[in-house]
């Protein structure tokens, strides 16, 4: 399968994804960002183009080469992945949200560089931002398309994934666990898959690829 067997089996397909963290502007040179570095949502990428996919891949602030055979659709903040992400999904068979996508964007962005003053500084006030995965999902394009989240928790990993899952009404849910020590529910894995219809794949300790890999039998499987 995948690069390995250059398995064609997602010939025909289209699919989304998304890749990397949003950054939320404060003013035209600061904004609110996150750590992802995009390397997750590019191997899913790349390894779908390898399985024969048509892949169009919205890349938020990442620095890596682009993918070849995707197309690639830059975004900033949330709310420009929001619009990229739904028209993209208008006709696709599969969304893939990889990227970590801001919970809470500044109110207001200062139209010119915020000055230090003598007075203490302005708060930043935060509004929420909009769930993309969660509307894509309540929205479907088309009632067959498998639409596929990403978790990162600190604890009780599957409990809170499972429960994120129904929350978003997403097909599949790739779960990592984060944050210093071992958790004794998944010890030996890097990530669990869980599935709406109740699956768990685990995926033990590996290249990112692997976990693509194993993302996109479970899509295959899926779309039938
Ligand atoms: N996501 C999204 N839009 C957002 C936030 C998250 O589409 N505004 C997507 C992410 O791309 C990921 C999934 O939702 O695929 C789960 O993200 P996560 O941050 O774990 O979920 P939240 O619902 O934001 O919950 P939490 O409070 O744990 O951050
Ligand atoms: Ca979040």
């Amino acid at each position: 399968r995948g690069l390995a067997g250059m398995r064609a089996d997602l010939a025909g397909r289209r699919v989304v994804v998304s890749a990397g963290g949003t950054r939320e502007p404060i003013d035209p040179v600061r904004f609110i960002g996150n750590r992802s570095s995009g390397r997750q949502g590019y191997a899913l990428a790349a390894t779908a183009v390898a399985r024969g996919a048509e892949v169009t891949l919205v890349s938020a602030n990442v620095a890596l080469p682009d993918p070849a055979g995707a197309r690639i659709v830059r975004v900033g903040s949330a709310e420009e992945l929001r619009e990229a992400v739904v028209a993209a999904a208008k006709d696709a068979d599969a969304v893939v949200m990889a990227a970590a996508v801001a919970d809470f964007r500044p109110v207001r962005r200062s139209a010119v560089k915020i000055k230090k003053t003598d007075a203490e500084p302005e708060p930043i006030v935060l509004t929420r931002n909009p769930d993309v995965l969660a509307e894509i999902c309540a929205h479907r394009a088309r009632p067959d398309q498998v639409i596929v989240g990403f978790a990162a928790e600190t604890d009780n990993v599957l409990a809170n994934g499972r429960a994120k899952l129904v929350k978003k009404g997403c097909d599949l849910l790739v779960v990592n666990q984060v944050g210093e020590g071992v958790g004794f529910e998944s010890p030996s894995n890097e990530a669990v898959i869980l599935g709406a219809d109740g699956s768990q794949t685990p995926v033990p300790y590996g290249p990112k690829e692997t976990l693509a890999d194993t993302v996109w039998d479970l899509v295959a499987q899926r779309l039938g």
